[in-house]
Formats: C-alpha cells, structure tokens, sequence
C-alpha cells in the first residue's frame, strides 16, 4: 500500500511480530486504508470462510442439524462471555444494543422526580431508551457535558461524571459508555462505577466501542446490564449483538418479546397450557431470529481468532495501534488536533475549522477510510494497519493544509 508514494508496509514493529498479527488474517485491500474499525470491524479471513461454509450449508437445509445449531449458539455466547466475565450463563443474544438497552430501561425500577445520567452526544442507542423512559414515568434525564481545558479543548469525562454522579438530584441510573463513540475519549470506569454504587444507583454499560480492544472489568464494576453490539472490535456480524444481564436480573428480568427460543424446550412446541419455563440464565433475554446460522458461525469464527490471538495483545496491540497515531500526528505538528485527555484505540481529530474540508478531502483523496461527523475526523485503526501505514496518513494530513 502507498499513499503519495510513501511505503505503508514498512518493516513491522515488534509487538505485531511477537503477536503474530498477519495482515493476511484480514480482507483490506492493499490500496485501502481501512482506519474505521469505529463504525465496522474489518473482515477477518476466517469469518470470511465461516460466512461461506454456513451460506453453502444452506442449501440443504434438510441437513440441518438442531443440536449443532444449539451448540452453535452456546459456542458464540461463551466467545462473548469470554470477554466479560467468562459466565455464558449472563449473555443474551440480542439484535442490537438499542434493542439490549431497551430491555434494561424496562426491567430497571425508575420513578418520576428520580434521574438518569448518560454523556451529552452519547450514542441513541443508549439514549434514545433512557429518554423515553424517562417521559414514560415523569423523571429526570441528564446530560453530563465534555469539560474543556483552558484552550478550548475537550478534557477528561471522568471528573465531570464523578461529579455529577455526587450530585445528581434522585440518581437511579447511570447509562455509559466505556468509550465515547466520537473520538475514543476514554472513562475511568473504575472510579464511575464507585461513585454510581455509593449512589445505591444501578449502572449501564454500552461496551460496544471497547470491547474487544480493553478490558472490561465486570467483577469489579457490577453493572446491571451490559450491552454491545459484535461488528466492531469484536470483528463479528452485524445484526448479532449481546447483552449481559447481573446475576439478579438473569433470575427476574422480563423480556421484550414473547419468543420459543427464550423457553425451555421440553415442551415448547407442545401447546402448553401456560407458557414453559424461561430458559436458564439471560437465556431468557435471547431474541428470536438473531441466531441465524451465518451470523453464529462468522461471529464464533471471530471470537476463535480473537482467542488464538490472545486477548492481552489483540488489547496491548489495539492501545499501541491509538499510541502510534497520536505520535504520528505529534510528530507533524498536529498535536493541537487531538483532545486534551488521553484517547483510548482510535482518535476524533479536531482540525481547525479552516483545515477541515482540506484534511478531510485528502483523506478522500488517498483512500483513507475514515468517519467524518461535524467537525470530527474518527480515525479507528485495527491490527492490520502498521505504524508505517499511520506515519504516512498523519503525513498526509500535514500537508493538507496547503
Ligand atoms: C457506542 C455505540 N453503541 C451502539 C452502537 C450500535 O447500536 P445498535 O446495535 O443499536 O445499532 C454503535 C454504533 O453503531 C455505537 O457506536
């Protein structure tokens, strides 16, 4: 891959070496740089050839096999309890984080006068659920504004949700991300997590731009409910997202829909009476039609990449990935381009307003494959773009500007 001439593939460094990351384990062209991991995951090669082998399997459906099936569905909830707390027994297998968080919002107890927090420019699939619950009983939503430093630029979110944590009037709910979607502004969930259970609030996590490339520490954070979508960082289909629910919640949380694949399948298809038991765990959470055979095989075929890879470094090697790029940029002089807090995997570049058009065109231009949004430029690199590769792109973004 070039861009202007620049050689992109240069030697690799030596954490990819030691981790073994092939950029051959991904389907990017080599005259494209594919740095919105953000918005889709790249396609693995393996998920590639599962995405094959289960379309062709579905040309004989009168092979399918319901206990394979079954055991499929189970391989990829535990791929994705593998990276939570390793309890298959607390994932539901769900749409879509709206459609996750949508469940949380109806199971948690909320009353008027009490409050919900979430991040001002949050996500709306973790928006849009607090806020019509929030109409629905008559209670608060709150919006936690970015602080900015004395130049104007984004800050730190920690301290201004710690903050408004202590003194959200009636706290019930804190709603976050681990990650904001923007810009890769990253949350110290430690301390959040602290100061919402001081609160007696209950919390909520959407992971869906973090997990995969950090760490989530359920155990010590004990959220009620945790959701991600599985496209992203966890390089799986889109339309198969999960949802983790707290030990209590497994045991009486209530679904949004009346489906045969939540209940125990004895009798099921028997005509009961009354409806069957709910299935085991956040079993009962599960949505109909998401464990459509395709989407479980390239979802269980990234977790087992994932797994092969080692989750420390597919983690170690996404932070150097986010590290590398803000050297770069530092290096063209662009360091005002970045938020004043530390990011996290991948970066919102805020070019002053008469660089972005130019910044944003020559990204274009190259065929840097990027999310433009505002005044935003997302730049979400994975494991198969080397350092050479974000030199040049931070190159090319200095002599944007004329
Ligand atoms: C933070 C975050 N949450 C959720 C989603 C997706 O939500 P849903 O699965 O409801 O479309 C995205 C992106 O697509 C996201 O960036």
């Amino acid at each position: 891959m070039s861009i202007d001439g620049m050689d992109t593939h240069a030697a690799a460094p030596a954490w990819q070496a030691m981790a073994r990351f092939e950029r051959v384990d991904f389907l990017v062209p080599d005259d494209v740089v594919y740095l919105n991991a953000a918005s889709h995951g790249p396609r693995l090669a393996r998920v590639q050839q599962a995405a094959r082998r289960a379309l062709d399997a579905g040309t004989t459906p009168w092979r399918l096999d319901m206990d394979a099936w079954h055991a499929s569905i189970e391989d990829v909830r535990r791929g994705a309890a593998g990276h939570l707390d390793g309890d298959a027994d607390g994932i539901a297998l769900v749409p879509s984080v709206a459609y996750g968080l949508s469940l949380a919002a109806r199971n948690l107890p909320l009353a008027a006068d009490e409050t919900v927090l979430v991040l001002a420019g949050q996500f709306p699939s973790n928006l849009l659920p607090w806020q019509q619950r929030c109409r629905d009983v008559g209670a608060r939503l709150e919006q936690v504004a970015r602080p900015v430093d004395a130049d104007g630029r984004p800050g730190d979110w920690s301290d201004a949700v710690v903050d408004a944590i202590a003194r959200a009037p009636h706290l019930r709910i804190a709603a976050l991300p681990q990650v904001h979607w923007h810009d890769g502004s990253r949350l110290d969930l430690d301390r959040i997590a602290a100061a919402t259970h001081a609160r007696g609030a209950a919390l909520v996590l959407d992971l869906s731009q973090s997990l995969g490339a950090l760490p989530a520490d359920i155990v010590r954070w004990r959220p009620d409910f945790v959701a991600s979508v599985g496209h992203k960082w966890l390089l799986g289909a889109y339309g198969l997202a999960y949802l983790w629910a707290s030990p209590a919640w497994r045991e009486r949380g209530v679904a949004l829909e009346q489906h045969w694949i939540a209940r125990e399948a004895a009798t099921v298809f028997d005509s009961p009476p009354s409806p069957p038991p709910l299935a085991r765990g956040a079993r009962r959470f599960d949505a109909g039609g998401v464990a459509e055979p395709q989407r479980l095989a390239m979802s269980a075929a990234a977790f087992s990449q994932l797994r092969d890879w080692g989750l420390e470094r597919v983690h170690a090697g996404l932070q150097a990935r986010g590290r590398c790029l803000r050297e770069a940029l530092r290096a063209q002089g662009l360091g005002e381009w970045l938020a004043a807090a530390p990011g996290a995997h991948f970066l919102g570049l805020r070019p002053p307003p008469e660089r972005l058009a130019g910044a944003a065109a020559a990204l274009d231009r190259a065929g840097v494959i990027h999310t433009a949004r505002g005044s935003v430029l997302r730049l979400a690199p994975h494991l198969h773009v080397d350092d050479a590769a974000l030199a040049a792109v931070a190159a090319l973004l200095a002599r944007s500007g004329g």
